[in-house]
This record gives C-alpha cells, sequence and structure tokens, in this order.
C-alpha cells in the first residue's frame, strides 16, 4: 500500500489585480513585470477573507472531489507562513470550520516549499498504517505580509490556497519517492522583516534554477524511472523563467507543465496545490502518469515527489 492523491481542489479570491494597477503604486511596468517573472496578474484576499476561510473553500473542494466526509479525515496539516494568527493554528480553525471532529491539526511551516513538506509528512502516516485519510493544505494570504511600497516584491505575490485529500492507493500509485531538504545558511535571501517580505531576488533566483531541476531528476531517478518517462511537471510557481529551467532539464513538453503564475503569481505553500487542482479540473493528467510535483522556497527549503497517478 502506498500513499496518494484522491481528491483536488482549490480556491482563489474574486479580487484581480493586474500588472497595470501595480504601475499606479509603484514605479515598475507590465512590461518588466511580465517579461521577468511572466506574472499578468493576482488575486488579492478582502479585508474579511483570511487563510483559514480560504482554506475552507479549497478543503471543501477537495473532500468533494475525494469523495470523502470531514468527518472522516484524521489529521489536518495547514501550510502556511501567513497563519490568521500564531495560535490556534489555522489547522484547528479549519478543522473547526469542517466540522472534521476525528482529526488532529497542525500547521506546516516551510515557506513555499510548505505543501511538499505536508504531503510528505502525510505519506508517512498514511503508510505506517496510523491514519487513513489525510487532508493537506497549502493557504497563504500573503497581501497581508507584502509590503506594497517595495516594488522589488509587491509585484511577485497573491493570495489562494489549494487542497488534497491524501490516503492509502494500490502499490503501483502514489508517492512513489521523495525529495526534501534545507539550507538554514541560505535564510537571509528570503525572510520577515518589519513583518514584511524581505528578499534578495537574484540569491533566490540562482538557488531555484539549480535546485528545482535537481530534485526534478532526483526524485524520477529514486522512483526507478528516466526524465523521459515523466508525463506531467507541476513546479511552485514564482518565476516563468525558474519553471522553464526546470522544464527544459526534464526535457519535456511546454503543455506538460502546469503553469498559471500568470494569472496568480506567487502563493507561495499554496502554488503547487493549487496548480495540481487546475490541471486534473483541465483533463491535463491521466491515471497511471507519472508526475513530479516541486517546490522551493524560504529556509531556504525545497521539496519533490515523483507521483503515480
Ligand atoms: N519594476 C521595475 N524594476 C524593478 C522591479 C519592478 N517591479 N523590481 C526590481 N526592479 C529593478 C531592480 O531595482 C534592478 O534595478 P537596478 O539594476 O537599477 O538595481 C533591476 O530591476 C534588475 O533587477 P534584477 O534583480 O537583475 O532582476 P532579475 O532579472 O533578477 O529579476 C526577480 C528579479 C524577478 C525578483 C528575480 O530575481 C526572481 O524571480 N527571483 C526569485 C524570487 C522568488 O522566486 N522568490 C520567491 C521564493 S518562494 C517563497 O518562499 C516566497
Amino acid at each position: 500500500m502506498k500513499a496518494g492523491v484522491l481528491g483536488a481542489g482549490h480556491y482563489v479570491p474574486e479580487k484581480i489585480v493586474t500588472n497595470k494597477d501595480l504601475e499606479k503604486i509603484v514605479d515598475t511596468s507590465d512590461e518588466w513585470i511580465r517579461t521577468r517573472t511572466g506574472i499578468e496578474e493576482r488575486r488579492i484576499a478582502s479585508d474579511l477573507q483570511n487563510t483559514s476561510d480560504m482554506a475552507f473553500e479549497a478543503s471543501k473542494d477537495a473532500l468533494k472531489k475525494a469523495n470523502v466526509e470531514a468527518q472522516d479525515i484524521d489529521l489536518i496539516l495547514v501550510a502556511t507562513v501567513t497563519p490568521d494568527k500564531s495560535f490556534p493554528s489555522v489547522s484547528c480553525i479549519l478543522q473547526e470550520k469542517l466540522g472534521a471532529t476525528k482529526a488532529a491539526a497542525m500547521d506546516v511551516s516551510a515557506a513555499c516549499s510548505g505543501f511538499m513538506y505536508g504531503m510528505i509528512t502525510a505519506k508517512q502516516f498514511i503508510e505506517s498504517g496510523a491514519y487513513t485519510n489525510v487532508l493537506v493544505i497549502g493557504a497563504e494570504k500573503l497581501s497581508k505580509i507584502t509590503d506594497w511600497e517595495d516594488r522589488n516584491t509587491c509585484v511577485l505575490f497573491g493570495d489562494g490556497a489549494g487542497a488534497v485529500v491524501m490516503g492509502p492507493v494500490n502499490e503501483e500509485y502514489g508517492i512513489l519517492s521523495f525529495e526534501l531538504g534545507a539550507d538554514g545558511n541560505g535564510g537571509k535571501h528570503l525572510e520577515e522583516r518589519n513583518k514584511a517580505i524581505a528578499m534578495n531576488g537574484r540569491e533566490v533566483f540562482k538557488f531555484a534554477v539549480r535546485q528545482m531541476p535537481e530534485s526534478s531528476v532526483q526524485v524520477v531517478e529514486k522512483a526507478g524511472y528516466s526524465k523521459e518517462d515523466v508525463d506531467y511537471l507541476i513546479p511552485h510557481q514564482a518565476n516563468i523563467r525558474i519553471m522553464e529551467a526546470a522544464r527544459e532539464r526534464l526535457g519535456i513538453d511546454v503543455d506538460r507543465m502546469a503553469v498559471n503564475v500568470n494569472k496568480y503569481g506567487n502563493t507561495s505553500a499554496a502554488s503547487i496545490p493549487i496548480a495540481l487542482s487546475e490541471a486534473v479540473e483541465q483533463g491535463k493528467i491521466d491515471t497511471g502518469d507519472l508526475i513530479v510535483l516541486v517546490g522551493f522556497g524560504g529556509g531556504l527549503t525545497w521539496g519533490a515527489v515523483a507521483l503515480k497517478w
């Protein structure tokens, strides 16, 4: 028995902020943002909407797709760097909202790699036989830690949530291999400073273009496959140029990589599960496909899985 994804869901706020809108508040241009990052617009949550509200919407969607009741969830893991408050955790707030009374609940903090850390934690609980259904969510309201006067960062981020229900699947499906890592020494390149995101873009870029392709290839090889066997790539949606580096290294076609960074910007821990949920909805993933999910982020941290759908 292996741990696999039983259903995926997502939620993004209604409010769209375009690059043109940002031209009005900082010294930037639509052209600069598009060519450097691939981002065209992002979603921003309302003042009344918190991380747990978005996590709730994405979770309901995932539970429905998985055909699993909230009462049958054993564990809730929410990956976020923007919790509603430091405690109770978003997971506990969500447990109450969902009525998932049987579930244990905790948050996972690994910035943009948080969802990968969550998935791989869920896998251990499922494959050990301790739990059956684990709800893993990536949810972020990055707009509340964005310095809207800093053009280096404010153009990059957006809000949203993605969720998966994980559970036991047949031996030939599910998570075949994983890779997790951290480099605390690089933490200074991407951190919360004075309640806002502070970033050395060039250093993060260098780290990411090296790490994403490397981790992708590693999980594929650990799973006993070669890169030619990969059917679909779901990279963290931070910057199209970084994503392209991973795609080119795997040697796969443009239409076999999930791309929504143009619509949502970088939603940190939410980006991979949103992209997965959209890919399933759009019929881009078939049963038996070999999928690579790969993320990197603050910490510095990284994580990847090879998954048979
Ligand atoms: N509009 C116009 N000009 C800008 C803007 C902007 N929004 N932002 C920066 N610039 C300027 C800079 O000030 C710089 O000007 P200077 O040369 O006069 O100092 C110039 O543009 C070029 O800057 P570079 O750093 O060379 O631009 P680069 O091509 O590296 O792109 C970017 C910058 C997009 C930030 C890139 O470095 C990047 O994507 N890095 C990775 C960031 C990332 O992925 N972060 C998230 C990690 S995940 C997580 O955990 C949240």
